[in-house]
C-alpha cells in the first residue's frame, strides 16, 4: 500500500484533477487572494495558473514528494515564488499571524485530523486574513449520502485517504470560522458519479474569540 499511496495516487489524483471543468472551479476559488498564501495540500501545483496578480508568495504544505516533484514545471513557470514549507498540515512550522490567506483545495477530504489543520489555519492567519477552500464532500441528498457512506472505505484505500463524507463547510465552521462566500454544486456527470462530485467553495474569517 505505501507503494501505491507514495508512487500512483499523486499521478491518479493529478489526471482527475486536472482538466478544464475543476480549472474553472479552481479560478473561482482563487480569486481574491492576495499577498502571502499558504496552501494546504498543494498537489502537483494546480492551482497556480488561476493565482492572482496580487498574490506574492507561495507556501506549499505537501507531504508526497512525488507531488512536489510532478509540481516543479508549473512551479517554474509561475510568477510567484513558491516553496515547500512542510509536509503534514496538521502542525504548521510557520508562525502565527505570517500569511494573508490559506488555500485548501481537494484536500481536507484526506487531511488525516481535519479539525487540527483548520486550527492551524487560523492560527497562522493574519487579522483580516482568510481561509478560501474548494472541497467535494458530503451530499445533502439522502441517496447520495447512503452510497458515500457505503464507498468511504473503498475510496480511502484507493485514493490515499480521501473520504467523501466530509462536509468541508462545516468543518470550517466547527473550526472556528465564520463562512462569508459559499456555493455548492454538482461536478456535471451520470448520476452514479455524484458521490464523488458535490462540491463546495467558500471563503472563511476566522471568527473574533
Ligand atoms: C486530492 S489531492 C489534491 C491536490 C491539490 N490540492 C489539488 O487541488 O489538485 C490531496 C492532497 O493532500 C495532500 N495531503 C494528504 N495529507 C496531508 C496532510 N496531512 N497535510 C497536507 N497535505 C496533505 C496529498 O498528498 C495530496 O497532494
Amino acid at each position: 500500500m505505501g507503494w501505491w499511496i507514495e508512487r500512483v495516487v499523486p499521478r491518479l489524483t493529478h489526471a482527475t484533477l486536472d482538466n478544464p471543468v475543476v480549472a474553472g472551479y479552481r479560478r473561482r476559488v482563487c480569486a481574491g487572494l492576495t499577498g502571502d498564501v499558504l496552501e494546504i495540500g498543494f498537489g502537483s501545483g494546480l492551482n497556480l495558473p488561476h493565482l492572482p496578480d496580487a498574490v506574492r508568495s507561495v507556501v506549499a504544505v505537501e507531504p508526497s514528494d512525488l507531488a512536489w516533484e510532478m509540481a516543479q514545471d508549473a512551479v517554474a513557470r509561475s510568477a510567484v515564488s513558491v516553496t515547500r514549507g512542510g509536509r503534514e498540515a496538521e502542525s504548521l512550522a510557520q508562525p502565527d499571524d505570517s500569511v494573508d490567506a490559506v488555500l485548501v483545495t481537494f484536500s481536507l477530504c484526506t487531511v488525516r485530523d481535519p479539525a487540527a489543520v483548520l486550527g492551524e489555519a487560523r492560527r497562522v492567519l493574519r487579522p483580516g486574513g482568510r481561509l478560501h477552500f474548494l472541497e467535494h464532500g458530503l451530499s445533502p441528498d439522502e441517496g447520495v449520502r447512503r452510497w458515500q457512506h457505503r464507498l468511504n472505505s473503498m475510496q480511502g484505500r484507493l485514493a490515499g485517504g480521501c473520504h467523501l463524507t466530509r462536509s468541508a463547510p462545516e468543518l470550517v465552521e466547527s473550526a472556528g470560522f465564520d463562512l462569508t462566500e459559499v456555493e455548492h454544486w454538482y461536478v456535471p456527470g451520470p448520476g452514479m458519479s455524484k458521490p464523488w462530485g458535490y462540491v463546495s467553495r467558500g471563503v472563511a474569517a476566522p471568527r473574533p474569540a
